[in-house]
């Protein structure tokens, strides 16, 4: 559309969509375009250099679509590679990392000998970038990674009944209740899709879902004139009838879902 900017959200799957209906309640009018890296998920296993290219040939290819402003509703790529796309596309892209905008709403209300679990992929774990983040605020908090490999295939293959799969969340869950945790932060944007799997199995604690957060700073900080259609407009790298079956608990999409290949 002539002069229409789009909002650009990414995520190597469904994950983002997590976030972008959380973007879409708060921001009703804006324009959004959604590209879930369906080919190349997931990204928590891959290599940072992996995580890098593949994050940057969306950005690529958002620049092309009028985009201007981008929202990673991906913790692994805000924890691997936003640092250095931050650079390399700056003055051509305002970016929006998940765990740096969140982190501090994270820990919000509890105390300095609390313990918050961070419920992540591998990469995301690896990087320690949620404890980096969150000591910046209060480093006397506990801080614990558990890396829940594994979950993301769950919820794009939709095998939330698969005896294997409750065994696993139980398995990761048991990390959070020997440490007593207070929270546990849905450190993947896919976890929201296991919430109610989560909280039949351990209800003693908060769950923390950092979509509502990640809107608000977006929506408080862009400026929507240039932006306000309410369009928006989806893409994949592959399978996009699974990725709209997928799709379900967040958005029933009805228009099509258009599979392109970055490179
Ligand atoms: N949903 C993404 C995240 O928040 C990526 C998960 C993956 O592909 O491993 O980390």
């Amino acid at each position: 559309m002539i002069n229409q900017e789009y909002i650009g959200v990414l995520d190597s799957g469904v994950g983002g969509l997590s976030v972008l209906s959380e973007l879409k309640s708060q921001m009703d009018s804006a324009n959004f375009i959604y590209f879930g890296d369906t080919k190349n998920m997931p990204y928590g296993t891959k290599t940072t250099e992996e995580i890098f290219e593949y994050t940057k040939n969306i950005l690529n290819f958002f620049l092309e679509k009028n985009v201007k402003n981008v929202v990673f509703a991906c913790n692994t790529t805000s924890a691997v590679a936003y640092d250095r796309l931050k650079i390399e596309f700056n003055n051509k892209l305002n970016i929006f990392p998940l765990i740096q905008s969140v982190a501090s709403c994270a820990i919000d209300g509890l105390k300095d000998d609390d313990c918050v679990a961070i419920m992540a992929t591998k990469a995301t774990i690896n990087s320690k970038k949620y404890e980096e983040e969150i000591k910046k605020y209060n480093e006397k908090i506990k801080v614990i990674g558990i890396d829940c490999t594994g979950f993301v295939e769950i919820v794009e293959n939709r095998l939330y009944q698969e005896q294997s799969s409750l065994d696993l969340i139980e398995e990761k869950l048991k990390i959070a209740k020997e440490n007593n945790a207070k929270r546990i932060v849905l450190g993947c944007t896919h976890y929201p899709y296991l919430l109610d799997i989560l909280k039949k199995k351990f209800q003693q604690v908060e769950y923390f879902n950092p979509a509502q957060a990640l809107a608000k700073k977006v929506k408080n900080s862009i400026d929507l004139t240039k932006c306000n259609q309410g369009e928006m407009e989806f893409f994949v790298s592959k399978n996009p009838d699974e990725f709209k079956l997928s799709a379900k608990t967040f958005f029933d999409i009805k228009k099509d879902v258009q599979c392109i290949n970055l490179k």
